[in-house]
């Protein structure tokens, strides 16, 4: 068993991220958000596609991409910053921001399913969990990335929740969205998450379930906080 990660897993918009950070920093270890790796990797050929200014759409633009050839060219790392907070860099340049984008987002799932793309995010995340404590939210951690992990967690709410979770987040930030657009835009990538061939969105059978729907933030860190402690 290896005590030295914790897997939070879990659909879009479930609060793990959050969560994570703040049980990260109360027994001192580090924070990974592994969505970050598939959004860098995909930010890195939307860069590509949007230079190249391609009349056809992502989807196919990528399938004629020889990834094997552009895999060796991506450096992926996640820099640990005080407060459990992290900076995301692709290729020596700070791209947390722009890894959010909702293009980006979007053009995901067309990269997440593939073996070789998944292959090169768990080597990233294995050769920081070599060097550090961890504790990692994402969709396949429990299951695939680190199914030895001591610690293993399944954080989801109902979609509502979710969305209007993710609505009050970006009303505070000043950004305007419609509500329903973006519980439609979550149902899709729990979806696709849910149903792609490799390393698909799941709970680890040893994993501890968390439904957040009625649950605040303090109470969730709690419950994670206290099972962790308490083994
Ligand atoms: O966590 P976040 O929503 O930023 O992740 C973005 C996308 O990256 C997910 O919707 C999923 O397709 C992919 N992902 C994944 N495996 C992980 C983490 C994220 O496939 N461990």
């Amino acid at each position: 068993m290896n005590q030295n990660i914790v897997a939070i897993d879990g659909p879009a918009g479930s609060g793990k991220s959050t969560v994570a950070r703040e049980v990260g920093a109360q027994i001192g270890y580090s924070y990974v958000d592994t969505g970050s790796y598939y959004r860098a990797f995909t930010l890195f050929f939307h860069k590509i596609y949007k230079k190249e200014n391609p009349t056809i759409p992502f989807s196919e633009w990528i399938k004629n991409k020889n990834l094997e050839n552009e895999i060796s060219k991506i450096s992926i790392q996640t820099e640990f910053l005080s407060g459990g907070t992290n900076k995301t860099i692709l290729n020596s340049e700070d791209v947390s921001e722009e890894i959010r984008l909702p293009e980006v987002t979007e053009e995901i799932k067309y990269l997440a399913p593939l073996r070789i793309v998944r292959d090169f995010v768990n080597q990233c995340l294995h050769d920081l969990g070599d060097k550090y404590k961890l504790i990692m939210d994402g969709r396949d951690i429990g299951t695939e990335v680190f199914p030895d992990a001591k610690f293993k967690f399944f954080v989801t709410a109902s979609i509502d929740t979710r969305a209007e979770r993710r609505f009050q987040e970006l009303v505070e930030k000043g950004v305007n969205v419609d509500l329903d657009q973006l519980k439609e835009d979550i149902a899709k990538r729990d979806k696709s998450d849910m149903e792609r061939k490799i390393a698909p969105l799941r709970m680890a059978d040893d994993a501890i379930l968390i439904d957040t729907t009625q649950l605040s933030k303090n109470v969730v860190i709690n419950m994670i906080l206290s099972k962790i402690l308490q083994s």
